[in-house]
């Protein structure tokens, strides 16, 4: 047998570093920060150790905390202080997200990416006003045209509130043309948009919709986000954003869809954002919890791989624990 191929000469202590082909630091990641107008206290999120809804009166303090360990970003998620059929909470000039924008933008310097989603704001929990007859027929969900001037609506006012970067997560097609037309009639040429291009109707999200009240309350998402089956249709996805204007594409969510980021990286000219999302997170806790996992080693694992798969940055609740472990 021929020995002279030996690639264990390169995993010696000294070499390791230099050799590494992946780094992981503070700068990549994203933090999610939820705010939340029905609460004056911070209410812990059982799902997710660690993580709380804040009052808009914390939100300031929230930031200023993550900024210590060194990440430099958040996205804001809001809790409104009431629902309705539109979601109108979500963009009105006073609203929750908007609110805490002013405060973050005026007080810290963090980067401020918001959430323009319908979810947390309609009664009945999807991302953008119903067709008419969506609640007894399955074939129906949202009205995508009508959610697109509304998504316009959203963005422009959290950038008017000084968001840095908008993040539309609904799946609606056309998303991107509509709210890149209406910021720049808003004058807000400079506010790129990360779009959420290829968002999987996934199980991983059900601890984010216990934190931010937003679960559907009939029916599936099944007819907007897309079907975790399809590796292929991610690509035409991902081509419709770019074509409108998407600034950063991002992949939803991580782990179970590498193929998925590794893919975008492959075939895109554009920073490529994956979203390490809530079920992704509790899943290592609850095992840590028992014992069986090792929390640090594994997230860590994890946020390497995404990176490794080809991700420029990483939206993750374990932003804060690396950052101050880097
Ligand atoms: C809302 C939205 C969701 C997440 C981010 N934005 C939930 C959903 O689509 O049901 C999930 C994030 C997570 O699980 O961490 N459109």
């Amino acid at each position: 047998m021929d020995l002279t191929d030996r690639p264990r000469r390169l995993r010696a202590d000294g070499i390791r570093p230099l050799v590494s082909e992946t780094d992981l630091s503070a700068s990549d990641l994203i933090a999610p920060v939820f705010v939340d107008a029905t609460t004056d206290d911070r209410v812990p999120i059982e799902t997710m150790p660690g993580h709380e809804r804040v009052p808009v009166d914390e939100a300031v303090d929230r930031v200023r905390e993550i900024r210590e360990t060194g990440v430099e970003a958040v996205m804001l998620f809001g809790v409104p202080e009431s629902k309705d059929a539109e979601g109108s909470r979500a963009w009105a000039e006073d609203g929750v997200v908007q609110e805490a924008t002013r405060r973050i933008t005026a007080e810290t310097d963090a980067y401020v990416v918001t959430d323009a989603c319908l979810c947390e704001y309609t009664e009945h929990g999807h991302c953008g006003p119903l067709e008419p007859d969506a609640r007894e027929d399955p074939t129906l969900t949202v009205d995508n045209d009508r959610t697109l001037e509304l998504l316009g609506k959203i963005a422009v006012s959290h950038a008017d509130a000084g968001a840095d970067m908008v993040a539309p997560s609904g799946m609606m097609d056309g998303m991107v043309a509509a709210i890149r037309s209406a910021l720049d009639d808003a004058a807000h040429t400079e506010v790129p948009i990360m779009s959420y291009a290829a968002k999987y109707e996934s199980a991983f999200y059900g601890p984010f919709r216990d934190a931010a009240d937003g679960a559907p309350a009939f029916g599936d998402r099944r007819h907007y986000q897309m079907d975790p089956a399809n590796r292929r249709e991610a690509g035409r996805e991902v081509a419709l954003d770019v074509e409108q204007g998407a600034d950063v594409l991002m992949v939803k969510p991580a782990l179970p869809y590498l193929d998925i980021v590794a893919d975008v990286r492959e075939n895109f000219d554009r920073p490529v954002a994956a979203y390490n999302v809530s079920g992704e997170y509790a899943m290592l806790h609850a095992a840590a919890e028992q014992g069986w996992l090792d929390l640090e080693a594994t997230a860590y694992e994890s946020l390497l791989s995404i990176k490794r798969a080809g991700a420029d940055l990483i939206l993750t609740y374990f932003a804060e624990d690396l950052a101050s472990r880097l």
